[in-house]
């Protein structure tokens, strides 16, 4: 796993986004696991920049996302689907089949979450997922206690991740109880994982994820199994691991000596 810790938001987004954009330069069909939240607001709005400044190609990329709430269609101003639209797809050249969010208004929900399973594989495979981490150390919607191996499935939610959540809704009873979302194990066979994480509010739970014990209660611990991992914090959010000193030693280090190296972990 390699743990950079940014000085700021904008240098945490900067770097994602430049790790996604050699990704598409090597592999322009690449299919891209995206998360939605407050957090990757800032690496989506400099990929669009790129596309809009630098001519950065999306049209062959396939998408999927990490999640959505039950009973939620895309035209909900609250859904996955629709803050996608809003703060990514809306203004790229993404071709609108090449994107997939699970659909929080399906009948047969079961049907619904191994078809998600089965399109990520007939895909080839998720190559870079993006994450965020929740207060509760959730990744997609996986709550404390969801299996390592899980596969994507309807989740109840936690009262701290529908307190979280809150901000987005009127009132904290609109907030949905329920969400379709990938498994751990699914995002586990990404074959990259970049998860990001900001504010002081994320310290405590990113300290547990990264430097604790690997465990069902907190989901984003799985990342240690993953061979192939880039966490990319800003100050706040790094602030209490205990081998922060380190990180940011190896960081400095390979940006003085082999920059080409950044973000490809060993
Ligand atoms: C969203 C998702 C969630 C968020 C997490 C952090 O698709 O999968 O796991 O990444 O709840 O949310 P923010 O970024 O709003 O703090």
């Amino acid at each position: 796993m390699e743990i950079i810790i940014s000085e700021t938001y904008d240098e945490m987004s900067r770097l994602a986004a430049d790790m996604i954009k050699h990704q598409l330069l090597k592999k322009p069909s690449s299919v891209l696991g995206l998360a939605t939240g407050s957090t990757p607001v800032g690496l989506y709005k400099e990929l669009i920049r790129l596309h809009k400044e630098q001519g950065l190609d999306f049209s062959q990329v396939i998408t999927f996302n990490l999640d959505e709430y039950l009973g939620l269609p895309p035209s909900h101003d609250q859904s996955y689907h629709y803050f996608m639209d809003q703060n990514l797809f809306h203004h790229v050249n993404v071709t609108p089949n090449n994107i997939h969010v699970p659909y929080g208004h399906t009948e047969d929900i079961e049907e619904f979450c191994q078809w998600y399973e089965d399109q990520i594989e007939r895909a080839g495979g998720i190559d870079i997922q993006i994450l965020g981490i929740g207060g509760d150390g959730h990744i997609a919607f996986n709550e404390p206690g969801s299996s390592l191996g899980s596969r994507t499935r309807l989740k109840t939610l936690t009262k701290q991740t529908i307190d979280d959540n809150a901000r987005f809704f009127e009132n904290e009873a609109d907030v949905p109880r329920f969400a379709v979302t990938m498994g751990v194990g699914t995002i586990l066979e990404a074959r990259k994982i970049i998860m990001l994480a900001n504010g002081a509010k994320k310290a405590d739970i990113v300290a547990q994820a990264l430097e604790g014990p690997v465990t069902a209660q907190v989901s984003a611990s799985a990342l240690q199994l993953h061979p192939d991992v880039v966490v990319i914090l800003d100050a706040e959010a790094g602030k209490t691991l205990r081998r922060a000193d380190y990180y940011k030693w190896v960081y400095n280090e390979k940006k003085r000596l082999i920059p080409g190296m950044i973000g490809k972990t060993t």
